[in-house]
């Protein structure tokens, strides 16, 4: 544990100029810095670091927060890891708060696993080089073509055809054997201790920081089940786990996404053949947890998973959860019965580029395979496709993106977009974006409550103004939210290191990217009289907040009276309609 006031002493020595500039190029332009973002590919600079604010924002991917964010995306690495990062860098000594003594058992024992590992590692890794007892695995790794450089590079290895070898090799090295059961990879029974490896070919499981902390093995011939994991334990978590990653972090940082594939073999044939910014689920399908991981890492994600029943579900699962990250998702598709190793193995990697040059957004695959498998012969058909659609379609955010398959959609199933927006449950409402409806969510970039958040920053007495007039009246949506955890941290204390700490802390990703942008763009705000700014934003406010009456009223005319939402729109209705009286 490192004590939160390490952590400030840490923040209040680095400069986030210096910081970014060990990775980016930066420019002064204006109140900040100027440099090409490193969390996307882009040719002309829109990543703004604002040294008065401690704060970076990058107006093309929407990526900020303050320096410890910074090194924590770049590096891939958790917060305690970037303070001691950035504390060492800038020679902070770093003593650790007296752990209590349940938090130094516990830390021993994190220690004491990752020793285990290391050393399971090496001994099948040893087993798998030398000696006869690893033959049979040489010979199956030569069979499938993998040289020494990409067994090393995976650090293979092989558990031999024993009941105990691992078991004696960790006795030999002092380890309590008890720690290595709550591993998985050894086991008590009746008869003893023993391996839970035998004659399988080892995948080391790394963590982003290439620690090892769990296994999978692979039986050399046909023999079921072909794969066995490590159970989960304390280290592993297989839901949050994307095997490969530590390997493909430099290449995903560079091309900005990441391919995923369901198996060891095929990630080890992608990385051979020179794509390496790829992971792999280990043996689970793919989880919330693990979209969320790659959202952090990469600003596109490319499934390529088999071409069957089972690999097609698996797409659509994926899309849906990637949707739910507005993360653009494509879906590589292989020929027929091919996996990517069995396709690489008689194809260059030049013919794997055009595969996924060729890929196409999951959305769209999903609606093929939609049609492809029920078709829109029949009315009953029909239905059950729409059914089948209008819940995924609901999680596209993206306004254009919607109106575009809308379209498709219904040119697909020969139905007027009236119907399928009735089958929506009413008007065409994106959920997401609110499109122009001030009660739901704000704008990406509604200049007025830029405006007014950025004044509650700026200047104590707006502030002040802001809480008589009252936040409600004022803000909606994220701008609240912001506005709320602006005024708390700003209570605390009143400087830029709160803002900056808050930047870092916001866990909404919207609103993390909103809070950084008006941090880093409102220098415009500067010496100014706020009151006269405050006056016109609010009374445009006003205005924009009445328009919407007749928004409400057009989508009250479509919901069921009965629905939660309709009470909720009636009363917000109500309640502007007052205010407009008083107008
Ligand atoms: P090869 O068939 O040797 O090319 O291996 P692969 O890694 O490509 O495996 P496959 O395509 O058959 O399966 C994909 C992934 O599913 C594997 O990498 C494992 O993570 C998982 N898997 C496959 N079979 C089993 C099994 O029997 N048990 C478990 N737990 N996982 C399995
Ligand atoms: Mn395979």
């Amino acid at each position: 544990m490192i004590p939160e006031e390490k952590v400030r002493e840490v923040a209040e020595r680095i400069s986030i100029v210096e910081v970014v500039s060990d990775y980016v190029q930066l420019r002064r332009a204006g109140g900040n810095f100027l440099g090409l973002c490193p969390f996307h590919a882009e040719k002309t600079p829109s990543f703004n670091v604002n040294p008065a604010r401690e704060i970076f924002h990058c107006f093309g991917c929407g990526a900020g927060g303050n320096a410890f964010s910074f090194v924590m995306k770049i590096e891939g690495i958790s917060f305690p890891e970037a303070v001691k990062l950035l504390a060492r860098k800038n020679g902070i000594e770093i003593e650790e708060r007296q752990l209590t003594p349940s938090e130094l058992r516990s830390q021993d024992e994190h220690a004491q696993f990752l020793r285990i590992n290391e050393l399971t590692t090496s001994y099948y890794r040893s087993v798998l080089l030398n000696g006869q007892e690893g033959e049979p695995a040489r010979q199956y790794l030569s069979k499938r073509s993998v040289e020494p450089d990409i067994s090393d590079s995976y650090r293979l290895g092989f558990a031999p055809d024993r009941r105990d070898g691992l078991v004696k090799h960790l006795k030999i090295n002092g380890v309590e054997l008890e720690s290595a059961r709550k591993l998985g990879i050894v086991r008590k029974s009746d008869s003893g201790w023993h391996d839970l490896f035998r004659n399988r070919l080892i995948f080391p499981i790394r963590d982003a920081r290439g620690q090892v902390i769990a296994f999978a093995g692979r039986v050399l011939d046909a023999a079921l089940p072909k794969y066995i994991n490590s159970p989960e334990s304390p280290l592993y978590h297989k839901s949050s786990v994307l095997f490969g990653l530590d390997m493909a972090l430099p290449s995903i940082r560079t091309g900005n996404s990441v391919i995923i594939v369901e198996g060891y073999f095929d990630h080890l044939a992608l990385y051979r053949a020179g794509v390496q910014n790829v992971v792999a689920t280990c043996g689970t399908a793919l989880t919330g947890i693990h979209a969320g991981l790659i959202k952090r890492h990469a600003e596109q994600v490319y499934t390529l998973f088999d071409s069957d029943n089972a690999g097609r579900k698996a797409t659509i699962r994926s899309m849906e959860l990637f949707l739910e990250q507005r993360i653009p998702a494509y879906v590589i598709s292989l020929p027929a019965g091919d996996d990517p190793d069995s396709f690489l193995a008689i194809h260059p990697a030049e013919d794997f580029a055009s595969l996924r040059d060729k890929a196409r957004p999951a959305f769209e695959y999903f609606l093929r395979s939609l049609l492809a498998e029920t078709p829109p012969d029949s009315v009953d058909n029909k239905v059950r496709i729409i059914d089948d659609i209008v819940p995924r379609f609901r999680k596209i955010a993206d306004s254009i993106e919607r109106d575009l398959y809308e379209k498709e959609i219904c040119r697909l199933l020969g139905i007027t977009v009236h119907a399928f927006r009735k089958r929506m449950g009413g008007g065409n409402l994106s959920r997401q974006e609110g499109s122009g409806h001030q009660y739901k969510t704000s704008q990406p970039g509604d200049t007025i409550q830029d405006t007014l958040l950025a004044l509650l920053l700026n200047y104590p007495d707006a502030r002040a103004e802001i809480i008589r007039t009252g936040l409600e009246t004022i803000f909606t949506d994220d701008y609240l939210e912001l506005a709320r955890l602006a005024l708390e941290s700003l209570e605390r204390s009143n400087d830029n290191q709160v803002l900056s700490h808050l930047a870092e802390t916001i866990e909404n990703p919207e609103q993390k990217t909103l809070f950084s942008r008006i941090m880093v763009s409102d220098g415009y705000l500067a010496d100014i009289e706020w009151r006269a700014v405050f006056d016109q934003c609010t009374r445009s406010h006003e205005k924009k907040q009445l328009a919407s009456i007749k928004d409400i009223a057009a989508r009250l005319a479509v919901l069921d009276p009965n629905c939660e939402e309709y009470s909720q729109l009636l009363r917000l209705a109500d309640s502007l309609r007052t205010r407009k009286s008083k107008l």
